[in-house]
């Protein structure tokens, strides 16, 4: 079968890891697609920084136009909403598949670039850009399509989690912990989107759109961050029995939706309080399913590839078996060929 070409914007904490994982395990993902996916290019700002030493250094290049001009699947972990965004419209109208996770850009910009998808016959998926590894974007689009969801609920960023934790545990100072996360590869390019609560805003609203219908964007979502809780806070809550979180809450009511972030005091019984580190967990009230919860690595390179190349495996394996009914239905309409007249 034909190699499928892949594109890669952007080679940092996230693209770098989905660049290892398609150079070590080519044959695998080979094997679930039905076609090898053939890494055509890295886009990177800067060809001078250290990088992935499993990756082909020749594959990196400052030319991100040039490499999605004819590349099959174009993932994007650039972060920002330009150039990410040009280079995505450019993809789509080329039919292409995209995959992102760039939860700012799909939050303002999400239900146009889908409608572009659909218009060219291309596709754009984004699990990872909501709580990273954790499957939660599919499960409501698809698995509760059937069901009516009211609310979604939980710890949505990772950084602000870790950062609150060890105020929590250890009675950290908060910029010590903040620089901890961003080394760790848990924060944002900039990491005020965390604290300030617009990283988990733009989840909200993206999971508003696909847990009600519609589309919503982050200016929807009434947001307060983590920047005014001091490790004074935490302790006194500690005291009360009680732990701070920042949680993201998306409830369905009868005229629309209300979408918000904000710290919480949770009792120390309840299972949010358990999330430690950069974990994030998804609590989702539906109508017939009743109570499901969703939890696991919330950020980080290697877990949020694995949502990554979920969607490239996913999406390929269409595109393959796509390729083939439509061979098959040429096939059919041409007919046998004709017997020879003697
Ligand atoms: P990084 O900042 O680590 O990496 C960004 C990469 O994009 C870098 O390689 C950078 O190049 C490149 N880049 C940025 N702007 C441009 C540009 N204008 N032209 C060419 N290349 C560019 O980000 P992350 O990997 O952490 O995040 C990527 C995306 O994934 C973001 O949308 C983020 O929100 C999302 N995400 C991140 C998670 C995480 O845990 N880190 C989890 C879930 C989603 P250079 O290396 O030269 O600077
Ligand atoms: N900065 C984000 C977080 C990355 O800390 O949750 C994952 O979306």
């Amino acid at each position: 079968p034909t190699a499928l070409s892949v594109a890669l914007l952007g080679g940092g904490t996230v693209g770098s890891q989905v660049a290892r994982l398609l150079t070590e395990d080519a044959d695998l993902f080979a094997e679930r697609v039905g076609a090898p996916l053939h890494l055509t290019g890295i886009a990177v700002r800067s060809l001078d920084r250290p990088r992935q030493a499993a990756v082909d250094p020749a594959l990196y290049t400052t030319d991100a136009e040039a490499l999605v001009e004819d590349a099959d699947i174009v993932v994007e972990l650039m972060g920002g909403i330009e150039p990410a965004r040009s280079l995505i419209e450019r993809a789509l109208r080329r039919g292409a598949v995209v995959v992102t996770g760039n939860k700012a850009l799909l939050a303002r910009h999400g239900a146009q670039l889908s409608a572009l998808a659909a218009e060219h016959g291309g596709s754009l998926d984004g699990e990872a850009a909501v709580a990273a590894a954790i499957p939660i974007l599919r499960p409501l689009r698809d698995s509760l399509a059937g069901d009516r969801v009211h609310r979604v609920m939980g710890i949505l960023n990772g950084t602000t989690n870790f950062i609150l934790d060890r105020m929590d545990t250890d009675g950290a100072a908060y910029d010590e912990v903040l620089a901890e996360a961003q080394r760790l590869g848990y924060a944002e390019a900039d990491p005020t989107a965390d604290v300030q609560g617009h990283d988990a805003a733009a989840k909200v609203a993206i999971l508003a759109g696909l847990a009600f219908g519609g589309s919503f964007t982050i200016d929807q979502v009434d947001c307060t961050g983590i920047a005014a809780i001091t490790a004074q806070d935490s302790a006194a809550a500690a005291e009360a029995g009680l732990v701070v979180k920042l949680l993201g809450i998306a409830e369905r009511q009868v005229d629309g939706a209300v979408l918000r972030v904000h710290p919480t005091l949770v009792p120390r019984e309840h299972p949010l309080a358990a999330v430690r580190g950069a974990f994030n967990a998804v609590f989702v009230e539906a109508e017939n399913a009743g109570e499901l919860m969703f939890y696991g690595p919330g950020a980080g390179g290697r877990e949020t590839a694995s949502a990554v190349l979920g969607d490239v495996v996913t999406a390929a394996r269409h595109r393959v078996l796509g390729s083939a009914m439509r061979a098959d239905r040429a096939g059919a309409t041409a007919g046998p060929p004709a017997l020879p007249i003697t």
